[in-house]
């Protein structure tokens, strides 16, 4: 379905249910054979966005040469023949009567069994790095201009002119790096795509124009594709010059529109200037702006980069952690343009495979709720990253299992004790808390640790041979999310000097973002602490990685020395407030219950 959008997302694997707007194209494209008449007495002109606007189009036309349906639409926002009828030109040319003014969007709903989310990009707009004159010269263009004035599709024939005066440029300088690989902006990732782009640029210009001078700004050149070695090599070979520096500034000269560039060439250590006829800046991408919607529609996470977060970055790189949802392309992470095919097929075939079998096999770690003990409280379902808790006001919750992913959240949320997580009941770590710390409490670090990260992150400090002292004891659970707050209270009961709740980091999670509600919960145990008059920082919350074994031991170094801080009266308060706070509790529970 082009030109249409997704606007909801409901369900889950196997069972999604879509809902599309078709959006109004105001011209029958069963009738409309692309003459173009309709276009040709348009009076409305517009930037044609599609050639970056370096020409123009009307307010009838034909979005890009290869769109699908081959056919026009009418631009309702720029259309003069809509409110009031004023202009019309195009109805009345139009011999097919292809042209309806009362168009509306259609919403259409399709049941589907796997979702792909193929969103694709977005270039890097370089306004704000103003020490280029984008904004200023004429003469400086994108790299997306370029593709534009080189294209025998494009605004010019393929003639490729500067934008000043419309003659032939003779020097041609590339920078590199516009808005990748840059912290300061906010955009530390590399881009991927551009060095190749810009290779392939120069040869295509040596190849049009064999007179033509390139000289490419670089910090780095990443060729490290198939071929590509080969391709930078002969982009080489075919006279353009390679200078290691990025400009430090550009500038104009006001009768020739030439471009001067400084640069610090970090090779030879010398200041150079160049005198341009163009300069192109080879832009980086980005995901695209309304990504975070999809994110809403699917419950999908980023990574700290903004790209869509895979399930495992190894193992399941296009499998998204909402089970039935598969990614393709750039949406993922950058990439070019083989890699897009690549990762589109695997999508394709997980899509394929899960679609085939006609049943979902899922990981017996779910979570199951006691109907009894339900309370219809609703909070579950609120927490659940996966929407696998399916819940109406006055009703008793219910688990899907397809979709629920076992992270345990729902089951430290319930206060009710009616959620129980298969394999990590309450009942398991509670019964593990106890016999830790059943001998000399004292001399332990007590840590809770997720499976995918932090856990991990000990096992690598372990492999990798580091030191740390002996003191922590280290239980294991699917997600930060899984630890509930009586479960950090009763390690401080039976006497434990000081807790760690550990992590995957914020927005690394592997149940999307399960361990915000970890964050809430250990605040709220702060407060609680202190008002108990127990040092809050006895409680720690530690973001650990499966990468960071140094961090790990780190983090056990100082957990030993604060261990070491904390007295055994400090130990003994916590445990007479703590217990006879949870006693209290328990006295007024049955009270209610009694009561009725
Ligand atoms: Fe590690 Fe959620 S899986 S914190």
């Amino acid at each position: 379905m082009t030109f249409s959008e997704v606007e909801e997302v409901s369900g889950y694997v196997g069972n999604f249910t879509v809902k599309i707007r078709k959006k109004a194209r105001y011209i029958d494209p069963t009738l409309c054979n692309a003459c173009g008449e309709c276009a040709q007495v348009c009076p409305v002109v517009r930037p044609d966005e599609y050639q970056m606007g370096l020409s123009s189009r009307k307010a009838v036309y034909i979005p890009f040469p290869q769109a699908v349906p081959c056919s026009y639409i009418l631009n309702m926002g720029d259309c003069l023949g809509n409110n009031p009828i004023a202009c019309g030109k195009c109805a009345e040319v139009c011999e097919k009567r292809a042209i309806d003014y009362d168009d509306r969007d259609e919403i259409v709903t399709r049941e589907v069994g796997a979702v792909i989310v193929a969103v694709g990009l977005e270039v890097y707009d370089p306004t704000e790095m103003d020490e280029y004159g984008y904004t200023r010269f004429d003469n400086v263009i994108t790299s997306m201009e370029f593709e534009r004035l080189i294209c025998a599709g494009g605004p010019t024939g393929g003639h490729f002119v500067r934008p000043s005066d419309h003659q032939r440029p003779r020097r041609i300088g590339f920078v590199q790096c516009v808005g990748s690989r840059n912290p300061q902006l906010g955009r530390p990732y590399c881009s991927n795509i551009c060095c190749m782009n810009t290779v392939k640029d120069t040869l295509l210009l040596a190849d049009h124009y064999p007179d033509v001078q390139n000289v490419v700004f670089y910090q780095d050149i990443r060729a490290f594709g198939k071929s590509f070695e080969d391709m930078f090599q002969r982009s080489k070979q075919a006279g353009t010059r390679y200078v290691r520096g990025l400009p430090g500034e550009v500038a104009e000269d006001p009768h020739s529109r030439n471009l001067l560039v400084t640069v610090e060439n970090t090779t030879s250590g010398r200041l150079e200037r160049h005198e341009l006829d163009m300069l192109v800046l080879s832009v980086g991408v980005q995901p695209p702006k309304d990504l975070a919607r999809i994110c809403g529609l699917l419950t999908l996470s980023r990574t700290s980069d903004g790209f869509l977060m895979e399930s495992h970055p190894k193992l399941k790189p296009v499998d998204a952690p909402t089970r039935g949802v598969y990614f393709a392309g750039f949406c993922e992470s950058p990439k070019d343009i083989k890699d897009s095919v690549c990762q589109a097929g695997a999508a394709a075939s997980r899509a394929g495979a899960l679609l085939g079998a006609g049943h979902v096999q899922v990981e017996a770690i779910t979570s199951r709720i006691d109907e009894a003990a339900c309370k219809k409280c609703g909070q579950c379902a609120a927490v659940c990253p996966f929407g696998a808790i399916l819940w109406k006001k006055g009703e008793v919750a219910v688990v899907v299992e397809a979709a629920c992913a076992g992270c345990g959240s729902c089951g430290a949320t319930c206060a009710f004790g009616a959620i129980s997580m298969r394999h990590f009941t309450d009942d398991q770590l509670l019964a593990q808390v106890r016999a830790i710390l059943a001998d000399r409490p004292q001399d332990k670090v007590f840590v809770f640790a997720c499976n995918w990260c932090s856990y991990a992150g000990g096992d690598m400090a372990g492999i990798s041979r580091m030191s740390y002292p002996a003191s922590n004891r280290i239980v294991r659970t699917m997600c930060s999310a899984r630890v509930s707050e009586e479960m950090v209270l009763e390690a401080f009961r039976c006497g434990a000097p000081v807790v760690l709740v550990s992590g995957c980091h914020y927005a690394d999670c592997h149940y999307i973002n399960a361990n915000r509600q970890t964050v809430k919960r250990v605040e709220r145990l702060w407060d609680t602490l202190e008002k108990a008059g127990v040092r809050p920082e006895r409680l720690q919350l530690e973001w650990i990685s499966a990468a960071e074994g140094q961090k790990f031991a780190r983090v056990m170094e100082q957990l030993e020395r604060l261990r070491m801080s904390v007295t055994l009266e400090e130990i003994e308060h916590a445990r007479r407030v703590l217990k006879s706070k949870s006693r209290k509790a328990a006295e007024v529970k049955a009270g209610a219950a009694a009561g009725g």
